[in-house]
Formats: structure tokens, C-alpha cells, sequence
């Protein structure tokens, strides 16, 4: 069985490609995970419609409170199981599947996320050099990019376009939107062997690099999705910090007459090999390249001209267009109910968002790989 691809109104290419299906077959029935989940558990697999199956790997991983198990609360079934499972089972799970959505577990509130997302012990990733504009809600959590909701946001890794990101990106629902609003998520070693198959050249040029280009106002500005001023991006008023900050990253800087500030990235490869201890060895579509090029448009920048490639030529459009299909049938698209979250792989997962209506709040914390060291924490508090 293979999943059926849709056709629309497009130039002759990019409809030859969208009318061959999907090299990943479906599978109507996957086996679920017994060895990590006996039959105590307080955690389970559980399927939801909206859930995909990639050469036999169930996208995203979905897991609920198992209602056969001993737990006063479904908090409590999953604080149990996180502590049980981190930080083997847990990372073995989210290397295999990309994501883990967490449903059905009433993490509803900033704090009770805030509580959670340590429980997993993965250190902090504070949120300096992106582009949206975030308010912080708890110590480890931030509302999502603020832009208009009749917006989209394209898909992409999250600060793919800043030399350090990072490497587990948590969303959670505090309020669903009446309609749309979705967080989608799609594996990107999909895309790439997708893209390859077809353009291996335009994929060796990402694997070389693209630099990314921004003018940043001086205050936040939040009608633009991409508003965040250099002011709050590098949290500090100080031009002289904000060029010494940027000669680390080696950026290169330049303030317009209007108090903006024009960056422009190092060259920063758009393709790359997961490799490194533990890793999944696949080759990922690791960029923002669609996400900057379709999205990047507001009163200082225009998205078409936001990357280049290393030797300073732009962007093919049309090979944009054909990424950007491809993303959508890849797509998983969950609705959010309140107090679920997702756990996402970031350097092996992209993830965008839907237009909504209504309230929507979905709250965001990003981590860094490497986990706290509890005892040594405690240890330098004097609390052993
Ligand atoms: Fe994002």
C-alpha cells in the first residue's frame, strides 16, 4: 500500500515528481515496541490516525497512560516512566522514531511542563540568536513563534540557520486553537533521500553550504515572523557586544541607517550525515532553507534573497517549490488537545506550523544533548 500524492497546478518537473508515490510504503498494522513496554508499564504505545510508517519506523512514536497500570494520576504514570526510562530507553526510542508525542498526560500548565521537560535531565538550550519573537512562561519554557496566525510557518530545523542549535526541541499544548494550528513534523532523512534521488546536484550544493542573510530591527517587532530585534536576540542594547557576539559566531554585521542591523551567516552546510556517538548515521535535509526562502518576507527582508549558496548564486525556485511538495505529503499533522507534548529529535526531525483560528498557545522548550549531572548538581550545592 503506498500513500497516493496529490497533483496541483505546476510547472511540467515539478509535476513529473509529485506524480510518482512515496518510496515508503505504509504499513497498515506495525509491530509495537513489547520489549520497552511490558505489560506494567505505566506508559504505553498507542496509534493515532494521523500517524505515518517509514520503512517500517512508526512516525512519531505515540505513547499514553496505560490504563491496566497502577498510577494515581497519568502525571504520575509518566513522571514514573520518564524516570525509569531516561536516559536509555528514552534516547533508543527518540533515535529510532524522530519524535515521541506524549498524549493523554495532562502536562497543562507552563509549570507542570516546565517539572516534565527536566524529569527527561536534558540540559537547557537557552534561546538566544533565533529569529522569532518569544516570551518566557517558566524557566524552561517559551510561547512559539508569535507571528500572525493566518500565517504559516514552513518547515524546518529548528535554529538550523545559526551555527548552534539545538538538539531536542519539546512542544506542548496549553490551549488548542478552534481550528488548524497544528505543530507538523516530517523525518527529514526522508526528504533528503527523496531530493537526492532526484537533484543530486542541488543537494551536494546544500551539503556545501548556504549563508543565510537578515536584517534585524532594533526593537521586537511581532507583526513579522521573523521580528526579533538584535537588541533581544543578543540581549543586549551595546552595538560594540552585539559585534564582538557576532565575530564569534563569525558572522559578519553591518547597521543600516534606520538602526537595524544586517547579518550575514558563515557558511553553514544544509545537508548533513547524523554522525557521532549514539547517532543515527542518517543523511538529513538540515536547514531552513524552504522555511527562510518562502517565509522570510516582511518590510526589511525578502526571503528569495535571505540565502545564497557558498559561491554567492541563489536559490532555483522551482527546486524550492518541489522540496516544499514533498514536505507536505511527508507531513504528520496531529491536532493538539491540551497537555500533550512532543518530543522531537531536532537534528533528525523538521517541524513547521499550520494557520489557526481562535486562542492557540503552544508552549516550546529546547535542550542540548548532553544531560544535567544530578549528583554533581547536588554535589556543588552542598546537598550530598
Ligand atoms: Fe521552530
Amino acid at each position: 500500500m503506498y500513500k497516493s500524492v496529490k497533483t496541483s497546478v505546476c510547472s511540467p518537473s515539478l509535476c513529473q515528481a509529485l506524480s510518482r508515490p512515496l518510496l515508503t510504503p505504509l504499513s497498515p498494522n506495525p509491530p509495537l515496541q513489547q520489549d520497552y513496554f511490558p505489560a506494567d508499564s505505566p506508559v504505553v504505545p498507542i496509534r493515532i490516525p494521523e500517524q505515518k510508517v517509514f520503512n517500517g519506523i512508526e512516525f512519531p512514536l505515540v505513547l499514553g497512560p496505560n490504563k491496566k497500570a497502577a498510577s494515581s494520576t497519568p502525571q504520575d504514570a509518566l513522571k514514573e516512566w520518564v524516570q525509569a526510562a531516561t536516559p536509555e530507553v528514552v534516547d533508543a526510542l527518540l533515535l529510532k522514531h524522530g519524535a515521541i508525542l506524549f498524549k493523554d498526560f495532562n502536562i497543562d500548565t507552563p509549570d507542570r511542563f516546565n517539572a516534565m521537560v527536566e524529569e527527561f535531565g536534558f540540559e537547557n538550550f537557552p534561546y538566544v540568536g533565533g529569529a522569532a519573537v518569544r516570551r518566557q512562561l517558566a524557566p524552561r519554557v517559551f510561547t512559539t513563534n508569535e507571528s500572525p496566525p493566518s500565517e504559516k510557518i514552513p518547515f524546518h530545523h529548528e535554529m538550523a540557520q545559526v551555527p548552534s542549535f539545538p538538539a531536542k526541541v519539546f512542544f506542548q499544548c496549553d490551549t488548542p486553537p478552534e481550528t488548524g494550528g497544528e505543530t507538523p513534523i516530517l523525518p527529514s532523512w526522508e526528504i533528503c533521500a527523496r531530493l537526492e534521488a532526484e537533484h543530486p546536484n542541488f543537494v551536494q550544493k546544500l551539503a556545501e553550504g548556504v549563508r543565510y542573510i537578515r536584517v534585524m530591527p532594533e526593537e521586537d517587532d511581532p507583526s513579522s515572523a521573523i521580528g526579533r530585534g538584535w537588541k533581544s536576540t543578543y540581549a543586549t542594547p551595546d552595538r560594540a557586544e552585539v559585534e564582538a557576539r557576532l565575530r564569534s559566531l563569525n558572522y559578519t554585521g553591518e547597521w543600516l541607517a534606520d538602526g537595524s542591523l544586517r547579518t550575514i551567516s558563515p557558511v553553514l552546510p544544509a545537508v548533513r550525515q547524523d554522525v557521532g556517538e549514539g547517532r543515527s548515521g542518517r543523511k538529513t535535509f538540515f536547514n531552513s532553507v524552504v522555511a527562510v526562502f518562502t517565509g522570510w518576507n516582511d518590510s526589511r527582508n525578502k526571503g528569495e534573497r535571505a540565502i545564497q549558496f557558498a559561491d554567492g548564486s541563489y536559490l532555483d525556485p522551482e527546486l524550492i517549490a518541489e522540496a516544499g511538495v514533498i514536505m507536505e505529503e511527508l507531513a504528520v499533522a496531529f491536532p493538539w488537545k491540551r497537555g500533550d507534548f512532543v518530543l522531537i529529535d531536532n537534528h533528525t526531525v523538521m517541524h513547521s506550523r499550520k494557520p489557526f483560528t481562535g486562542k492557540r498557545l503552544v508552549t516550546a522548550s529546547l535542550a542540548k544533548a548532553a544531560r544535567v549531572l544530578k549528583a554533581a548538581v547536588a554535589g556543588a550545592s552542598g546537598e550530598l
